[in-house]
């Protein structure tokens, strides 16, 4: 086991794995330090300097909370455990010249961004930065990538934290989004300017820090105070990853990913995250009823009675459960045609595995035990197409 080690964050002492970043180290001790490119879930890009924290007998400047590990600092002249500062006035200056800074360029759009209100940079700007500026350049513009139907981009906005670089090609595995160019030339932009591929680019929206990507099927439709929020399970896969659905009065306007740790960390599929608008459009919803071979609309009145006779009538009823149904009504279902004396069957996919015996087929290893897998057989399956949260486990677990 690593040995802890003390350190003293703003006066009040902790012990840590040394192995933690300051930035970690902080969050321990319950205090609060602002970033944009920093996430626990991808590598280390240092870029923002949001994170700026005072190390005490350290270099006379601010350090990058997020690139420093406690076992980088020196115990003070006596030995004692090495001190840092994240409220001291060298640090609010540090925050409101990077703040400063990043509104240099960062366009004052709020009130049409679709991050408004859910906006990293308006929070921490709000908390940490200051009520003016002193730049009357023009701002820079950038222009906008067409990264095809589910993100929509907004590149002016770009601060450049790099994380839907590094979500894209750490997490899904798909090297699509890169940096060219320097200083001010610097943009983020997709190889060859082509769209993305990826079956979880939609996690990059919930990761931008600012309004550059956000979702293309919900623009301009809804504000986040407007919603309201509920959590459920997705039923899209079999991974049953935690999700919360915004609805907007009656109607579904979003899914967005909940953390679950032992399921779908914070990352869902792009088929979860935008299977709402098939809530909505394009919706079977009027019965039609077979006659000589042709299909004619009817009431459900009409269309009730004709399948409750049908039924009454048949020899050896069979029931058919398809993917999406809830689990009460394929219950209904089995209870009724075994009253009628029929059958239910429910593998549509044609799987031969047999129904009832569950855990003959599933096994008992949790998800998150993929991780830590010596081995992993995968039968008959491509889990990028069924399941692709899945498969970044997996992935993630073979790049280990
Ligand atoms: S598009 Fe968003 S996530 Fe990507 S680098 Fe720019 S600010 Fe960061
Ligand atoms: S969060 Fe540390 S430099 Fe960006």
């Amino acid at each position: 086991m690593t040995e802890l080690r003390k350190i003293v964050i703003d006066g009040r002492e902790i012990e840590v794995d040394p192995s933690m970043t300051l930035i970690q180290a902080c969050e321990e001790a319950g205090i609060e330090i602002p970033r944009f490119c920093y996430h626990e879930r991808l590598s280390i890009a240092g870029n923002c300097r949001m994170c700026l924290v005072e190390v005490v007998g350290g270099p006379p400047k601010p350090a990058a909370s997020c690139a420093m590990q406690v076992r980088d600092l020196r115990p003070g002249p006596e030995g004692q455990p090495p001190q840092v500062r994240t409220n001291s006035p060298m640090v609010k200056k540090a925050r409101e010249g990077v703040m400063e800074f990043l509104l240099i360029n960062h366009p004052l759009d709020c009130p049409i961004c679709d991050q408004g209100g859910e906006c990293d940079l308006q929070d921490q700007a709000m908390a940490y930065g200051v009520d003016f500026s002193r730049y009357r350049e023009p701002k820079r513009a950038v222009e906008d990538l067409d990264l095809g139907p589910l993100v929509e981009t907004h590149m002016t906005r770009c601060i450049s934290c790099t994380r839907c670089v590094r979500f894209i090609t750490e997490v899904a595995g798909m090297p699509e989004l890169g940096q060219t160019g320097r200083g001010e030339d610097a943009e983020i932009t997709s190889y060859l300017g082509q769209t993305l591929d990826s079956e979880m680019q939609g996690n990059i929206i919930d990761l931008c820090p600012v309004g550059a990507l956000v979702s293309k099927p919900y623009a301009f439709t809804a504000r986040p105070w407007e919603l309201t929020k509920t959590e459920t399970i997705d039923v899209m896969d079999a991974m049953c990853a935690s999700i919360r659905v915004d609805t907007k009065g009656r109607e579904v306007m979003r899914m967005l990913p909940r953390n679950h740790d032992g399921v779908n960390e914070e990352w869902i599929s792009d088929k979860t995250r935008f299977v709402w608008d098939g809530l909505r459009r394009q919706r079977l919803d009027r019965p039609y009823i077979r006659e000589n071979g042709k299909l004619r609309p009817a009431g459900w009145d009409e269309a009730l009675k004709l399948a409750g006779d049908k039924l009454k009538g048949a020899r050896r009823p069979a029931g058919l459960v398809g993917d999406l149904a809830p689990v009460e009504a394929a219950f209904a279902l089995r209870q009724l045609m075994q009253a009628l004396g029929g059958v239910a069957e429910c593998r549509v996919d044609g799987a031969k595995l047999p129904a009832g015996n569950r855990a003959g087929y599933a096994g008992t290893a949790a998800i998150e035990d993929i991780d830590a897998a010596r081995r992993i057989l995968l039968i008959g399956t491509d889990p990028r197409g069924e399941a692709p949260v899945l498969n970044a486990r997996i992935r993630k677990a073979w790049t280990r």
